[in-house]
């Protein structure tokens, strides 16, 4: 099935801000994670059928510094301290794809900032 698209600026958001100002997103903007640890944004998709799909997570990250992020899923973390390394510019967005394991309706997947830089900004993600 095709992808859908799901804006970070739509999502839920712990200590981040929505903006608007590094051209290149998608949709109305990007969150800017407070450069703390434990800083999130937390996406609620939902998946017909239960199973493996591809998650793609888009973001830019303007410093020469990793931003890690755990990545989980309903609550259990698939991807712990998964880097978001430098992109060369807020402007210059890349794209990090994993395998996730989704529930018939309803799942949250919540990207966290694990370190005190707090995470790379973050556009959106689709699956
Ligand atoms: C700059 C940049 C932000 C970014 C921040 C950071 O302020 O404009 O978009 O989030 O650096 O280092 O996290
Ligand atoms: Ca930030």
């Amino acid at each position: 099935r095709a992808a859908t698209v799901h804006e970070a600026e739509s999502a839920t958001i712990s200590r981040g801000a929505v903006e608007s100002n590094h051209a290149g997103f998608t949709g109305g903007g990007f969150v800017n994670y407070e450069n703390v640890q434990g800083s999130y944004v937390q996406w609620s998709v939902n998946a017909p059928q239960a199973g493996p799909a591809a998650l793609t997570l888009r973001f830019a990250n303007g410093t020469t510094t990793d931003r890690p992020l755990d990545i989980m899923v309903n609550g259990a973390v698939v991807s712990a301290g998964r880097a978001f390394q430098g992109t060369g510019a807020w402007t210059t967005w890349r794209t990090t794809t994993l395998t996730v394991n989704l529930k018939a309706g309803a799942n949250t997947i919540r990207a966290t900032a694990t370190t005190s830089g707090g995470g790379p900004n973050v556009d959106h993600i689709s699956l």
